[in-house]
Order: structure tokens, then C-alpha cells, then sequence
């Protein structure tokens, strides 16, 4: 399947690294909620879920994590470990995240408020929603 990274500017100067990114321009959607998960067990696995409409770019600001992305036909698997470049999720593809490192703060932005009716948290049910 189709991955595709948002690549972000960096500044960088003898005292460090800044990095920018703005919506509709880096971000190919309205930003309309930010959140960010840390401090998980090596051994867990999150997401587990798809959405109908909304978009994600997720992006990892420390440590590394890995993504899996299924679109229904085809998976794929990326590890997430560089702070100049997110990955774009877009509706309709099941995720799961895995694999974080102690360290990892996994950033998310998002192209809507929360909203549960927006998920799809069965495999089963992602698949006939496709359809
Ligand atoms: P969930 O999206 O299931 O987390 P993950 O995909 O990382 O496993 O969300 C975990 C809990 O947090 C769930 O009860 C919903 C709640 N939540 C909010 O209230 N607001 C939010 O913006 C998000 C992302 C989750």
C-alpha cells in the first residue's frame, strides 16, 4: 500500500535543531486537535482501530515505535523514529502501534475533535465498512 511521509523543515544553527510545520501547507488538513501517548510498555500494542473520516499525521518527537498500516488489501509496517517527517493516516486504514521504545513520545495530529462514532475498533467490522 501507498505510504506517504510529510516532510518537515528544519532550522538548524551551532545550537540546535528547530523543526515547523503548518497547517493546509506541510499538514494536508485543518488541525483541529493535537495529542501525544508516552510511556508505554514495550510489549503493548495500541490503536487497534481505524477511522471513517478522520486523518492523522503522526509523528515521533523522541525514541522510535512501530506502525502497522492495513488498508484492507495490503500491510505494511514502518518504524517511526524521526523528528523531521510525519506519517500521513488516512481514514479507512487500521493501525496499530507497537514496539515503543521507553523513551518514545508518539506526537498526533488530527483533522477533527474526538469522536467515538468516528472509530472502527473491529477488524471484522473495518472490512465491511470498506467493502
Ligand atoms: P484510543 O484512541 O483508543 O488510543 P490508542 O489508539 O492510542 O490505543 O484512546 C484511548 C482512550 O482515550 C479512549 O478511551 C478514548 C480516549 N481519547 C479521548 O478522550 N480523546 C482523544 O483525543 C483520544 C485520541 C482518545
Amino acid at each position: 500500500m501507498n505510504i506517504t511521509y510529510v516532510p518537515f523543515h528544519k532550522k538548524r544553527n551551532d545550537t540546535g535543531n528547530l523543526v515547523f510545520l503548518e497547517e493546509n501547507k506541510d499538514i494536508p488538513f485543518p488541525i483541529r486537535r493535537i495529542y501525544y501517548i508516552y510511556g508505554v510498555a514495550g510489549n503493548s500494542i495500541r490503536g487497534c482501530h481505524a477511522h471513517k473520516r478522520l486523518q492523522q499525521v503522526l509523528i515521533s518527537i523522541h525514541g522510535s515505535c512501530k506502525i502497522l498500516l492495513d488498508d484492507g488489501k495490503e500491510r505494511e509496517i514502518v518504524e517511526l523514529n524521526s523528528q523531521e517527517k510525519g506519517l500521513l493516516v488516512k481514514n479507512t486504514v487500521w493501525r496499530e502501534m507497537y514496539d515503543f521504545s521507553s523513551d518514545a513520545v508518539l506526537l498526533v495530529l488530527a483533522s477533527d475533535y474526538y469522536d467515538e462514532a468516528d472509530y472502527i475498533r473491529s477488524y471484522d467490522e473495518f472490512l465491511n465498512y470498506i467493502k
